[in-house]
């Protein structure tokens, strides 16, 4: 676990007498500095530190977004808790993208209701997009009362400030921001790995998919400024970092808010320059926004991975209508043919919603149609699942749960076959391996990822993880390999 802290920020040298500057990041550096004060008091009484245990559900983003709380509360002098059980703070960021990411968090929040009955002291911090949801919100202000501090997705730069404030006035501390158009910088993060990390690159999005929920929970599309993104990458490759993933709801419209507007192929060859970077990978791709440029690029590239996330979502040009996707089956196609022209190597992984409002069977053999004709390295299936706010959940031909289960499974299985005959079109080549960590099933083995974002697992000690080394790809399983260490002669 390694720690970013800016150096212009000393905690102990905040001068806590004086008033809050107005000024971000200042003003949470000064919260940060009170609850440190907070949290030596409650060592000198309780003979520890306090422990933190945080749980993230949903995307990347939300990963990245809890590595920078994570980073807030080691600064202020938090120790980490393996479990909710040995946690003084307990901290989930949630994800409403589908009604099952609700529902896991309120099972959470019923267990942790019982440790709170044995740990009355434990506070509990929820935050992240189902806070987003007003609904969500009145529920835990009636049923979850033993919830101590509640935030949103806009307002999260703004935690030591939250946090200070619901130690010091020891009440309930809720704060929802309906929307922003603000960008804090240089805030700390604590990564989870020492040799990759997330990068933000922008924020929102103004896609408006009729399905989904993130428009309204994660507000408008802005972008980062390219020096922001620029000077945080170089910091992480000083700090050890040899892989970055660029992160955005979809990072071909980026820099279009900018009052420089640039693209997202510009900004690509800008990350390619860092020295020691060795790895870029990005996502999301919403294919409607795909340029010719990107291709061009990532083609040239040395660092990008040759691996590329391209959401279908369907494969029938009048759902994807319904869906505002804003593309049809057969520009879907022809973009993943000019892909696979530029660079034949390339691994392609997509989502795919199952049992949109409408759909029939001739719409669905449609979507069958084009993972048979793309062969996919991985789909991430899912089945349609009605958000309240978006315009589908008020279209009134939805479809029988029944009907969707049964396509989603032949969608599976179709999709898992292909997955494990396209995979084995490496089987015998040796190809470059991020060691990412120690294998738990197998001892003495590792387990790391080729560009092309395929698992391999292989023989080798702890000291090569962070590391890029050539492994012979001796076997393809499914969805992984075994490998070998080649013998230097
Ligand atoms: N910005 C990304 C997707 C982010 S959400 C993109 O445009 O591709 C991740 C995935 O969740 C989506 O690609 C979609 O397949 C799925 N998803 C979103 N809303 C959903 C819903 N209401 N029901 C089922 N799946 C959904
Ligand atoms: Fe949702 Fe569409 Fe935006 Fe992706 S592009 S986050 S699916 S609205
Ligand atoms: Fe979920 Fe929010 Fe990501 S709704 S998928 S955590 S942007």
């Amino acid at each position: 676990m390694s720690r970013k802290m800016y150096d212009k920020f000393d905690l102990d040298k905040i001068d806590l007498s004086k008033e809050p500057s107005q000024e971000e990041p200042e003003r949470q550096y000064y919260f940060m500095a009170k609850c440190r004060k907070w949290v030596r008091e409650f060592e000198r009484k309780n003979g520890h530190r306090p422990c933190f245990f945080t749980q993230t559900f949903g995307c990347q983003m939300n990963a990245r977004d809890s590595e920078k709380l994570e980073g807030i509360l080691s600064i202020i002098g938090f120790a980490k808790a393996d479990s909710e059980e040995a946690a003084d703070l307990v901290l989930y960021n949630t994800c409403t993208v589908r009604e099952h990411a609700n529902l896991k968090v309120y099972g959470r929040l019923g267990y942790l209701k019982t440790i709170k009955k044995k740990n009355p002291h434990m506070l509990i911090a929820l935050c992240g997009c189902m806070m987003q949801e007003e609904t969500v919100v009145e529920k835990i202000k009636k049923s979850y009362r033993f919830v101590d501090l509640v935030f949103g997705t806009h307002n999260l730069y703004k935690f030591a400030e939250l946090l200070y404030n619901r130690i010091s006035s020891g009440k309930i501390t809720i704060d929802i921001w309906q929307d922003t158009d603000k960008i804090v910088e240089e805030l700390p993060a604590d990564r989870k790995y020492f040799f990759k990390s997330g990068v933000n690159i922008m924020f929102g999005c103004n896609n408006f998919c009729s399905y989904c929920i993130v428009p309204y929970v994660r507000g408008r599309e802005r972008s980062r400024e390219p020096e922001q993104i620029i000077s945080e990458i170089r910091r992480l490759v000083e700090s050890g970092v040899s892989e970055i993933m660029l992160l955005g709801q979809n990072v071909n419209s980026y820099g279009k808010t900018l009052k420089n507007p640039i693209t997202f192929a510009e900004l690509l060859l800008e990350v390619e320059k860092i020295e020691g970077l060795k790895r870029i990978r990005f996502m999301t791709s919403h294919p409607k926004d795909l340029s010719d440029e990107l291709i061009q690029v990532m083609k040239s590239s040395k660092k990008i991975c040759h691996q590329l996330h391209l959401p279908m979502q369907s494969g029938s040009s009048r759902i994807l209508k319904e869906m505002n996707r804003k593309y049809t089956k057969e520009s879907y196609l022809a973009l993943v043919h000019k892909i696979r022209e530029a660079i034949p190597d390339i691994s392609l992984t997509t989502d795919i919603i199952v049992g949109f409002p409408g759909e029939t069977e001739e719409d669905f053999a449609e979507t069958l149609d084009v993972v048979r004709k793309v062969r996919f390295d991985s789909a991430f299936t899912f089945l349609y699942s009605k958000r309240t706010g978006t315009p589908a959940a008020t279209m009134d031909n939805q479809v029988p749960e029944q009907i969707v289960k049964e396509r989603f499974d032949r969608l599976l299985k179709e999709v898992q076959e292909i997955a494990s005959e396209q995979i084995q079109r490496f089987e015998g080549q040796t190809l470059e391996v991020l060691a990412e960590e120690k294998n738990e099933q197998l001892d003495g083995y590792l387990t790391g990822r080729l560009s092309h974002g395929i698992v391999v697992h292989f023989a080798g000690g702890e000291d090569l993880i962070g590391k890029i080394i050539p492994v012979k790809l001796t076997q393809a399983r499914g969805f992984y390999y075994y490998g070998i260490q080649p013998i230097e002669d």
